[in-house]
């Protein structure tokens, strides 16, 4: 969460559940409704897979303890409740464990549209699925293991790859560019701004050229990289990862597609 948020952390109880009010509940239930409308024909096979696997459904906002069974039994992958924003270390250090960490509050009706930090209909709607599939999985733990030992000095740029994969990733698929990324399958104007309206660019997936591209968290996205198979996205990080990051480094940055406030 920012200093700005104004959302406190939802803690659980001593049995592990987590309380949602009954308003909270119909928040997520409009929200999943809705974006399941619209990923029914956008959102790759993987993740609408995932959904059912997590057994997710519109009546109630999930408890982490089922969802982290359900991950358990099909990838082995789990999730941690975090209290609040964590640092990149403990975000890549959970990540190298196979633990993704989530918020654990819902946004307010207010928010239903948008909210820019991550809720937990962002972290469970958005990322959980996904992880339910094995070749996805192992990449995101790579990805931590790589962060991890390659420390700080290489954090920002692993980042970006993080950005245009696990956040806002598509894939090829015979039936067309579909959807898997966390930060467009959970937001109603990103999926409709990645899949319906042709004002973004979307570019094949290449290492080099995402470890140099900018991004901003607090617009919709004007780049979008697409890769060709959860196969290709496991091995991305088999790369020497450390050379690639020094070559981007050298060669610098792209201009930003949009204006100022890069991340
Ligand atoms: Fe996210």
């Amino acid at each position: 969460m920012t200093k700005e948020s104004s959302y406190t952390a939802k803690l659980p109880g001593p049995d592990g559940l987590y309380a949602y009010s009954a308003e909270e509940d119909a928040i997520w239930g409009e929200l999943y409704r809705r974006q399941m409308t619209l990923l029914a024909t956008t959102a790759c096979r993987e993740y609408l897979e995932g959904v059912a696997l997590l057994g997710l459904m519109p009546q109630k906002v999930p408890q982490l303890l089922d969802v982290n069974k359900r991950l358990n039994e099909t990838t082995g992958f789990g999730v941690e409740g975090v209290p609040a924003l964590i640092p990149p270390s403990q975000f890549y250090a959970l990540l190298s464990q196979g633990k993704f960490p989530l918020a654990t509050f819902l946004r307010r009706r207010e928010h239903i549209d948008y909210i820019e930090e991550p809720d937990l209909f962002h972290e469970v709607f958005g990322h959980c699925p996904m992880l339910t599939n094995k070749n996805f999985a192992n990449f995101v733990r790579h990805f931590g293991e790589t962060a991890v030992r390659l420390g700080k000095g290489y954090s920002w740029h692993l980042f970006r790859l993080f950005w245009f994969t696990v956040e806002f990733g598509l894939i090829n698929t015979p039936q067309g560019r579909r959807c898997f990324g966390a930060g467009i399958v959970s937001s109603p104007s990103e999926a409709k701004s990645a899949m319906e309206i042709q004002t973004c660019e979307f570019r094949p997936f290449d290492m080099l050229s995402v470890l140099r591209t900018p991004y901003r968290i607090d617009i919709l996205q004007p780049i979008y990289y697409v890769i060709d198979s959860f196969t290709d996205l496991e091995a991305i990080v088999e790369q020497d990862m450390e050379a690639m990051i020094l070559k981007a480094k050298s060669l610098g940055d792209f201009p930003p597609a949009f204006e100022s406030k890069a991340s």
